[in-house]
């Protein structure tokens, strides 16, 4: 087609549009909570926002549309519910529809007034009593509030709920859509993170997604606990069961043992359902095994894997944020060593309960050929912390080398309305435009002062680790960072006067993106960046 063509302009410009939509629609936090400080009234109206942005069959809400959902709450906060439900009304919303949901943001915003935090903590440390309260994020449970209350967790024999269930029935179908629009087939397998509060936060998320990979669903027994599972018949699933190799972190194998047995046991279940081959890859990769590798079923079945007892985290994020490696496959190797203890029951009904079982992951691993984990918080993705490159990019990197092929890594979103897939090197852009590089955001952060600097550096960083496990971070994304905090000069003095140490990281870090051959800089960069790195460390010394 040639570049003149006004159908391919129209498509292109609509693409572009979509994405500049959604990169100024994204959700981002602008600012560290101050333990025992409650929210701005500006924050207070985001929240309620988008408190009122979710449908809530619990209290009877229905989502306000998106074109309306500002004015409405502005409506409310300055003039009241019974104003704000006459602007409904206007709209078209009969007075059912639109006094629950301001009767709950009312509820919200009182919530919202107090803060406890600060007597909560004196109080444990006198060792009195705190009120429970559930682990979740504002947005997913309302009910979260007020603060400073002894979180809980959840039941791990009601997980997944029904809910969850039913609702990742539409992330398992568009993540393999997705793989299959890529690559002309399904996944025979696919390796998932699997993490505890993620879990408490979705009543299972996670754990509905694993299943419906499988294609099973959750049996509840006499007393009402999901203990079991019941295949779904192939003609429902119309597809065929996807391998599914689960690294469960070791906050979820403490939390949610019935959980851990309840996913070991769907993919025995499905290994032994008599089907074709090529609509069960479970079954198909059991019997390859036995026969290849002489290897009995109940080891050819091993999916379950998190640390030994006992120990916690896959140590590929110190050792990338502290330098300690030569060759990427030490990162994969290194989360191997740590997660290959297998989880589970074999065909006797005997427990496996974190037995060493390495050759079984590197096999499980040899096959796959996407990962994926899901995100459902619009507070921590994946450049915020360094447990997603640790999890995510460490399983990616073990399976580069052992399926001899680099998997293609997927991530969901189930904050938002729609469900939506995205490959690692989208959500990583994303994730770069709408927070690292947007002002909305570092500006947040440097009201926090030192500690702001930290979180900006700590962002390269945990993108750089996706470089380090996954090659996932395009150059323009290291110039613009630089562009943005060191060669803005106004800039720089604000970083080296709140943090000197924070911003000489920072530069180190791009040196090192360029060192590693993940960032192409030119050499006039590349001078400008050694020369404020030698001005920082000068600062530095005579500090020191
Ligand atoms: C977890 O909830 O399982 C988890 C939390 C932080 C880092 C890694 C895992
Ligand atoms: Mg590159």
């Amino acid at each position: 087609m040639s570049n003149n063509d006004p159908t391919e302009r129209d498509a292109r410009v609509f693409a572009l549009y979509e994405q500049l939509l959604e990169i100024e629609q994204r959700l981002i936090p602008t600012g560290l909570h101050v333990f025992g400080r409650a929210s701005s009234a500006g924050e207070q109206i985001d929240l309620l926002k988008m408190v009122a942005s979710f449908d809530r069959p619990e209290f009877g809400v229905r989502a306000l549309p998106a074109e309306i959902v500002d004015e409405a709450v502005r409506e409310f906060i300055g003039k009241g519910s019974d104003a704000a439900v006459r602007f409904l009304n206007e709209r078209g919303f009969t007075t059912e529809d639109a006094q629950p949901v301001f009767a709950l943001l009312e509820s919200v915003s009182a919530k919202l007034q107090t803060n406890t935090e600060l007597e909560s903590l004196v109080r444990a440390l006198s060792g009195e009593f705190i009120e429970p309260g559930p682990g979740a994020d504002i947005i997913q449970n309302p009910d979260v509030l007020p603060t400073g209350r002894n979180t809980h967790a959840i039941n791990p024999y009601s997980v997944p709920s029904a809910a969850a269930f039913a609702r990742s029935e539409v992330v398992a179908t568009s993540l393999l859509e997705r793989y299959r629009s890529e690559h002309g087939r399904f996944p025979e397998a696919m390796a998932l993170v699997l993490w505890g509060l993620d879990n408490i936060k979705t009543q299972g998320e996670g754990v509905a997604q694993a299943l419906w990979l499988l294609g099973v669903k959750p049996v509840r027994d006499a007393l009402n606990r999901t203990t079991s599972v019941e295949p779904i018949a192939l003609e429902e699933l119309g597809r065929p069961r996807i391998d599914v190799v689960m690294t469960v972190s070791g906050i979820f194998r403490d939390l949610f043992s019935p959980t851990v047995q309840l996913l070991d046991k769907a993919v025995r279940v499905v290994a032994q359902l008599d089907e074709p081959l090529q609509m069960n890859y479970v079954r198909k990769h059991v019997r390859e095994q036995v026969e290849q590798d002489a290897c009995a079923p109940d080891e050819a079945a091993v999916r379950v894997f998190s640390n030994a007892p006992g120990n916690y985290g896959t140590n590929v994020n110190f050792m990338v944020m502290d330098s300690q490696w030569e060759r990427e496959e030490t990162l994969g190797d290194l989360f191997v060593t740590r997660k290959c203890f297998a989880y589970g029951r074999d065909s006797h009904g005997r427990a496996i309960e974190g037995r060493e079982a390495r050759v079984a992951m590197d096999r499980a691993l040899s096959r796959v050929e996407a990962t994926y984990q899901n995100i459902d918080t619009f507070e921590i993705g994946l450049t915020d912390v360094d447990h997603y490159f640790e999890y995510l990019g460490g399983v990616s990197k073990a399976v580069e080398k052992r399926a001899r092929s680099k998997p293609a890594i997927y991530l969901s979103d189930t904050l938002s309305r729609d469900v939506k897939i995205r490959s690692l090197e989208e959500t990583v852009r994303l994730e770069t435009r709408s927070k690292t590089l947007n002002p909305k955001w570092y500006e947040g952060m440097l009201k926090h002062g030192f500690r702001g600097v930290a979180e900006i550096e700590n962002h390269v960083s945990n993108t750089f680790g996706w470089s380090a496990t996954a090659d996932a971070v395009d150059d323009w994304i290291y110039a613009e960072v630089a562009n943005t905090f060191l060669f803005d000069e106004s800039m720089l003095e604000r970083l080296r006067d709140l943090n000197p140490h924070s911003a000489h990281a920072l530069v180190q870090r791009l040196l090192e993106a360029n060192g590693r051959g993940y960032w192409d800089a030119d050499v006039g960069t590349l001078e400008k960046l050694r020369e404020i790195s030698r001005s920082l460390e000068d600062q530095l010394e005579g500090v020191a």
